[in-house]
């Protein structure tokens, strides 16, 4: 069967990498950005230091800083104002997952009309959008190279995916001194996210041989680096080697998919607006435990990766091997269990069947090498809820 890959044409990653959005702006003709963001990234100063540059360059700048975590369709028709209002003709992207995803949105709206709800889905995106140049601040989701975003409709408690090459950034500018400031809670939270979009991707039916090597670099690279990161903030080799795992992580399962711990975390954000990463964090385990039968000589290249020593094992254990690099990993970046996040286990028993119909229309579950039905799902949720 033919398959596609397919990531921005200008990938610019290494320190210091973001001084080139002014002449990458240049190159992609533009002469007046529209700078989408949220507030704690302009407080720490980037947006600055972007807005400086686009100026050396000849471009102005208008900022959209209303961005909020698990960016809202509201958020998009806002941003999309703007930019018709201050005749802007590029989007710079600065922030985590939450900014880009809201600037993809805002550059598909401008040459796609309609409900936004009509796009989602795998494919269903006819025209490409506005220029986009995307600048991650945390190394988690890959955003500023996946043809992918996340919308929530915050009526419905959905959070909408959407993948297409035409939501595709022009320009990724990959530059780690931007995570530096991400205080240890969130280098966790976005690293493990990056880490299951890296197995997931790897696990996937979707996987293909381009995003096998790569999701096995990127495991790697984040299993290599992520306790460093964490434990120590400043330290450059570790926030370099995270920022690219996470961005070849989101190469990787961009083109390939994600599977179940997705499926499954999506509806805890919708529902309880958990931090995507941590949504994720308390799901891993338990869902590797059940997936592992679908696919143990995946979870066995898996262990491998991560720098497990399996030679001698018999093909079960070293599958089981992954999964103790991984409990070992999330415990030493002490990573909760679900029960401990602050959901009140009522209102969790409330909505566990609904988010178990949510995570199978989602379309990530079909992915998994291992079916799980509704019923399934409901007892990985409450299983999740227990301790370990
Ligand atoms: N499009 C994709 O391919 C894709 C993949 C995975 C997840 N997502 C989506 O991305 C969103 C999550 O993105 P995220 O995890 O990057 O978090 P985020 O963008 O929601 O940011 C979380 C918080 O961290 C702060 N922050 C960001 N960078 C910082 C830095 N360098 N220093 C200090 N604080 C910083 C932000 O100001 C914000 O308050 C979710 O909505 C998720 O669904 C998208
Ligand atoms: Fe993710």
């Amino acid at each position: 069967m033919p398959t596609t890959f397919s990531i921005p044409s200008t990938i610019i990653n290494g320190p210091g990498s973001f001084e080139k959005v002014g002449e990458q702006a240049k190159r992609l003709g533009a002469s007046k950005a529209l700078i989408v963001t949220d507030p704690g990234i302009v407080e720490l100063g980037y947006v600055n230091q972007i807005v400086k540059n686009l100026i050396k360059s000849n471009i102005n700048a208008s900022i959209f800083s209303n961005v909020t975590p698990d960016p809202t369709l509201q958020n998009v028709n806002d941003g999309l104002k703007q930019y018709l209002s201050e005749d802007a003709d590029i989007i710079v992207s600065i922030g985590g997952g939450s900014s880009i995803d809201c600037a993809k949105g805002i550059a598909m709206k401008l040459s796609n009309d309609g409900d936004f709800a009509e796009y989602m889905g795998v494919d269903k995106i006819p025209n490409n959008g506005a220029p986009l140049i995307a600048i991650p601040t945390t190394a988690g989701t890959g955003s500023e190279v996946t043809k992918v975003t996340v919308i929530t409709d915050t009526e419905r408690n959905v959070k909408m995916m959407l993948s297409s090459a035409c939501l595709l950034p022009s320009v990724a500018i990959v530059d780690p001194l931007l995570s530096i400031t991400t205080p240890p809670h969130l280098t966790a939270a976005v690293g493990v996210d990056a880490l299951t979009h890296a197995i997931e991707a790897y696990i996937s039916k979707r996987g293909q041989s381009i995003t096998d090597t790569l999701a096995l670099k990127a495991i790697q690279l984040i299993s290599g680096a992520l306790r460093q990161a964490w434990a120590d903030g400043e330290n450059i080799t570790a926030r370099r080697e995270m920022m690219l795992g996470a961005s070849i992580a989101g190469m990787a399962f961009s083109n390939s998919s994600v599977a179940l711990v997705h499926g499954m975390s999506r509806p805890i954000g919708a529902y309880f607006h958990i931090h995507h990463g941590l949504s994720n964090a308390v799901l891993l385990l338990d869902v590797m435990e059940f997936s592992i039968s679908g696919a143990p000589r995946r979870f066995a290249d898996i262990a491998k990766a991560m720098g497990e020593k399996t030679d001698g094992l018999s093909p079960m254990k070293q599958a089981d091997a992954a999964i103790t690099a991984v409990e070992r990993l999330v415990n030493d970046i002490q990573m909760p269990r679900l029960g401990e996040i602050g959901i009140d286990k009522n209102d969790f028993d409330d909505v566990v069947e609904q988010m178990a119909v949510d995570a199978i229309a989602s379309g990530s579950p079909a992915n998994n090498p291992k079916q799980a039905t509704q019923k399934d799902i409901i007892q990985l949720y409450k299983r999740c809820f227990s301790p370990r």
